[in-house]
């Protein structure tokens, strides 16, 4: 039989002002993430380039100092049900957080987008880095060690909730008047040490079984929560051999909670910057650099390594400093770099305004497939999750550029084959096994 070629997974991480700090001080590029109209264009060029997925990020606090997107945006599943209506395959991913949210909640608000996508919603399960969000909801922002502990029995309630129900229980049989078969509704009696929850959800199984777990924490319990949950892992990487090791360190992790390697995509984020030419690429980068405000930019810098950065003198080594709380991933790949590279601090806040810690590559369409065809055929990565710097041109010729270039390579599909997410990420749909039947 002939083995089908490995093909590669893409993802966009959408921002209305672009990924790129700056993104949106380009002529033509969107200048907001308050627009739907906006997000529906982002939507429409993600199915014209056969994306697997579309993905909002979201945060619980405002700071006027940090990226624009982070600052002014929607709740992303209310702007990812309104892009349901007017998409047909792409997946919907979103974040909600497992720190200042009830599983309950988060269960049937993905549930209910993957009823309405007709199978296409994912929920990325972050633990909320930045501790500013607690001063939003009365509490007190949990170490990073406990807000894992909370998060893994957080996803074990949701997953337990989206398996209450059998597929056929809702019978709605005229003849009888019998609309829900009760024997096929069951409870959860959940009682652990963060959530006491009852169950059952009150809205019948997804078409997905159950929607698609993203992941994006690289910590040890960031890496164990991916290991034993999540569908797909967003990577923060800046180099390829740390890729390597991150990618083969996440799969050997599979088998101990008995999943196949095969089971979970790593997704490494990346911003690619296309021109012309090598040039026009870098002259490209320069001039979105050229905006970039130092307010935004040190700001960002601060949040990524968990402290006060502007008491460090920007022209000198950048320190050494301890593993944040707030996050290992971003911090660890980050602070690497700047040593291997032997960077200064004003360097690595240009890397955070350009693309917030995570890798940047400039090129043309075809130097960039090279780099993502090293990557993905050299053990490193699934597929990518593309931070286009600026919308909607950076995507557009992402899609119009690499895409093709991927396509005659064999590395990515030309058509969709199915019409849910896991269709497109190649898994099967889970069969109930979590809720306790009563
Ligand atoms: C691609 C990507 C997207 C992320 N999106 C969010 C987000 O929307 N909201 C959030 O609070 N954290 C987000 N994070 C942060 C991580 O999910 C994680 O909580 C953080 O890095 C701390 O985890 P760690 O210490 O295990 O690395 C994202 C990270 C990555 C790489």
């Amino acid at each position: 039989m002939r083995q089908e070629q490995r093909q590669m997974h893409l993802g966009v991480f959408v921002l209305g002002t672009g990924n790129h700090v700056a993104g949106w001080r380009l002529p033509g590029a969107a200048d907001s993430f308050q627009n739907l109209s906006v997000a529906q264009q982002i939507a429409r060029t993600a199915e014209r380039g056969l994306f697997d997925l579309l993905f909002l990020g979201d945060g619980l606090s405002a700071d006027p100092n940090a990226h624009p997107s982070f600052t002014a945006r929607f709740e992303p599943i209310t702007m990812l049900a309104a892009l349901a209506a007017t998409t047909t395959h792409v997946g919907l991913g979103a974040t909600a957080s497992t720190t200042y949210a009830e599983p309950y909640t988060v269960a049937r608000l993905f549930a209910s987008l993957d009823h309405l996508s007709g199978g296409r919603a994912a929920w990325n399960a972050v633990t909320t880095s930045g501790g500013q969000a607690a001063a939003n909801f009365g509490r007190q922002h949990p170490p990073h060690g406990q807000r894992y502990e909370v998060a893994e029995e957080f996803i074990d309630v949701v997953r337990g909730l989206w398996d209450c129900w059998e597929d056929d229980a809702i019978v709605a049989d005229r003849k009888t008047g019998r609309y829900i078969d009760a024997a096929k509704v069951h409870k959860l009696h959940h009682k652990g040490r963060f959530f006491e929850v009852e169950g059952p959800l009150n809205i019948g199984r997804c078409p997905q079984g159950q929607p698609v777990i993203l992941q994006a924490g690289a910590s040890e319990p960031g890496q164990e929560m991916a290991a034993r949950s999540a569908d797909v892992v967003f990577s923060v990487v800046q180099d390829l051999d740390e890729a390597r090791a991150a990618y083969a360190a996440l799969k050997e992790r599979l088998p101990r909670h008995g999943r196949d390697p095969g089971e979970v995509a790593v997704l490494p984020g990346v911003m690619p910057v296309i021109g012309r030419t090598q040039e026009e690429a870098l002259e490209k980068l320069d001039h979105l650099q050229s905006f970039v405000n130092s307010t935004n930019a040190l700001s960002m810098l601060s949040n990524r390594l968990g402290q006060d950065m502007s008491a460090y003198p920007m022209d000198g080594p950048v320190p050494d400093l301890p593993l944040p709380d707030t996050s290992h991933g971003f911090a660890r790949t980050m602070l690497a770099k700047a040593r291997r590279e032997g960077m200064t601090l004003r360097d690595l806040y240009n890397l955070t305004a350009a693309a917030r810690g995570h890798w940047v590559i400039c090129g043309t369409p075809a130097s960039i497939a090279d780099t993502l065809e090293e990557w993905f055929l050299g053990g490193a990565a699934d597929g990518f999750n593309i931070l286009p710097p600026y919308f909607p041109g950076g995507f557009d010729e992402f899609v119009d550029g690499v895409v093709p270039e991927l396509q005659r390579r064999g590395l990515f599909r030309r058509a969709y084959r199915g019409r849910k997410l896991r269709d497109h990420l190649g898994l099967s749909r889970p069969a109930r096994q979590h809720g306790t039947p009563t």
